[in-house]
């Protein structure tokens, strides 16, 4: 049991299709308890109820630095202890530069760059009291590849800066214990792609991987177990490229 006794934060888990939702399921598997984290408290607890009884669900919009902060010093209550944290929470919009406004930049940038800072920010005094704590945060291909995929220039930028985020967090914290990864998937069959691509985008894209298919959520869960683990206990500022082979550099 890779994840025994650890205790794992998931944010924007409650999507029952999501890489967040599969990911709580292999860690709890594992033997974590595992809070997840979504817009809405209802489902956030109806994931958490589905995986098990010993995990829990709280509303959280990662945007919000004070509900960040509050939510944090509510799992301490309840659950005691924070192992590791996934900033996992994200909004995708394939508009281009001339079709989005400044509501989607905002949408698409704090979902994942203030979310990841704030999520960060209110785990680190507790991780650093303990020296011990892994953060994964959940970057892109899109941020490698420039998007062209789903991702307009802002949901682009938005994973760039995730994963260059996740590096400079790597550098500062280590020291502390704790290690900070990203993993950049390449597309993933989630609620992500509805309305923007069908299944003959799916398998055009399918095409151009070298394992001939598009990731499934626990492609990523997968590489989420490995960073959130002991398992890679001296790995810490990468970019785990987990694309099928979509984009090879
Ligand atoms: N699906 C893909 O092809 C793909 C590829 C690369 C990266 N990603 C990234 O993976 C992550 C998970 O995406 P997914 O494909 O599982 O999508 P999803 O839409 O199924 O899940 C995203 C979840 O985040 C939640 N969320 C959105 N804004 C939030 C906020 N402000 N606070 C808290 N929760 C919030 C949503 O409610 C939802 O449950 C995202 O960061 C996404 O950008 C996805």
């Amino acid at each position: 049991m890779l994840m025994k006794d650890k205790i794992v934060i998931i944010t924007g888990g409650a999507s029952p299709l999501g890489i967040g939702f599969a990911t709580a399921g292999r860690m709890a598997a594992e033997g974590a308890r595992v809070a997840i984290l979504d817009l809405n408290v209802q489902e956030a607890q109806k994931a958490a109820a589905q995986i098990g009884a010993v995990h829990r669900g709280y509303a959280c919009d990662v945007r919000n630095e004070a509900v960040c902060q509050e939510v944090i010093s509510q799992i301490l209550d309840d659950m005691g202890t924070i192992d590791v944290l996934v900033n996992n929470a994200g909004v995708s919009q394939s508009h281009r530069i001339m079709d989005s406004t400044r509501d989607d930049y905002d949408l698409v940038m704090d979902s994942s760059v203030r979310g990841t800072y704030n999520m960060t920010r209110a785990v680190v005094p507790h991780m650093r009291s303990r020296r011990y704590g892994s953060i994964v945060c959940i970057g892109s291909v899109a941020a490698q590849r420039g998007g062209g995929i789903l991702g307009g220039p802002h949901y682009t930028a938005a994973k760039g800066a995730v994963q260059a985020m996740a590096k400079a967090l790597a550098r500062e914290l280590g020291l502390d214990g704790i290690r900070v990864n990203a993993i950049a998937p390449g597309l993933c069959d989630t609620a992500l792609l509805f309305g923007k691509l069908d299944e003959a985008g799916k398998r055009r894209v399918a095409e151009s991987t070298v394992l001939g298919r598009v990731a499934v959520p626990a492609d990523i869960a997968n590489a989420c177990l490995y960073l959130g683990s002991d398992m890679s206990s001296y790995v810490t500022g990468i970019i785990l490229d987990v694309n099928g082979g979509l984009h090879i550099h």
